[in-house]
């Protein structure tokens, strides 16, 4: 405790001198998030990247969040204070195998989870999160979309809408470890409990909740509704904020199983080590930027 105490406040005098902001996914450890200047799902992560005025952003969360800000402000410095953080889901496609998709596909338009690569962004018509994926669709022209790379939230998707939608067969694996059964046990056991998963989680688990949201989404939720208990079908990081924001509700893991290694490789200690060498830096090529920075705006003009 008084460790990150201290760690906190040298951050703390460090951002102030460096005139950085601290941006932080609600999957982060509780200390990452508490020392936050923004906590906050990818979506609001991207506005906020966005409008910020800071010359340096940190970005706890994983690669995929820091090249987006980079995407957005590439006269910033953005740092990812572990450069190992990936998001294995957005390793589930290239750029080559979207090109080839799309020629099998020449009527579909591209929406690209804003979980993958720049690269990726860069062949696509327009990004979406799962904050905003139905109100993106529905703002295309097109009746057929290949949605990427998610499975399952494209499957999701393709129930709350008329178009045709062509999936990739990527997914979530911390989501992946949340089981239909899980929910059944639990809400034997907490039969008065909401049931909220993200729509990264299998069908069979969708089917079993009252709500899929986004990480933002389920903040918002639990916060505006009266319960007083609570099942969480995400990873176990978003508790740290509910139980904060929430403190006579009670929320209750779908799965301690579902922890994501790569949000978790965020820690003090590595802030402070950014902040300190400035690095590792993140920074997309020029050319590629550009052509995602497009669909990354498209979705932001949506939003
Ligand atoms: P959110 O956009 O809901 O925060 O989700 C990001 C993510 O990586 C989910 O696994
Ligand atoms: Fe990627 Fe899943 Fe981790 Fe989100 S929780 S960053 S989708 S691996």
């Amino acid at each position: 405790m008084t460790d990150n105490r201290n760690l906190t406040d040298s951050i703390l005098s460090l951002k102030e001198q460096r005139k950085a902001i601290i941006l932080a996914h609600n999957y982060q450890r509780g200390e990452v998030q508490d020392m936050a200047d923004f906590v906050g799902d990818s979506l609001q992560l991207s506005q906020q990247a966005a409008k910020t005025d800071a010359g340096v952003i940190v970005f706890c969360g994983v690669n995929f969040m820091a090249e987006t800000a980079y995407i957005l402000c590439p006269d910033k410095v953005v740092l990812l204070p572990d450069a190992n953080a990936g998001c294995p889901m957005a390793d589930m496609i290239t750029a080559a195998k979207l090109k080839e998709k799309k020629r099998e596909l020449p009527n579909a338009e591209v929406v690209c989870y804003v979980n993958s690569s720049a690269d990726v962004k860069a062949e696509s018509d327009i990004c979406c999160t799962s904050a905003n994926a139905v109100r993106v669709i529905e703002s295309l022209e097109s009746k057929e979309i290949l949605f990427i790379p998610d499975h399952y939230l494209g499957q999701y998707v393709s129930t709350q809408t008329d178009k045709k939608i062509h999936l990739w067969p990527g997914y979530c694996p911390t989501h992946m470890k949340i089981l239909p059964e899980h929910i059944t046990e639990l809400r034997k056991k907490y039969p008065r409990a909401r049931v909220v998963v993200h729509p990264e989680c299998r069908p069979d688990v969708i089917a079993l909740a009252d709500k899929a949201l986004s990480t933002g989404g389920m903040i918002r939720y639990a916060r505006e509704n009266d319960f007083d208990q609570m099942i969480v079908g995400t990873e176990i990081g978003i508790l740290h904020r509910l139980k904060k924001d929430n403190p006579d509700k009670e929320f209750i893991p779908a799965s301690n199983k579902a922890v994501c290694p790569n949000m978790k490789l965020i820690t003090l200690e590595k802030v402070l080590w950014a902040l300190e060498e400035m690095a590792p830096e993140v920074r997309v090529p020029e050319e590629t930027r550009l052509r995602a920075k497009a669909a990354v705006d498209r979705m932001l003009q949506v939003s």
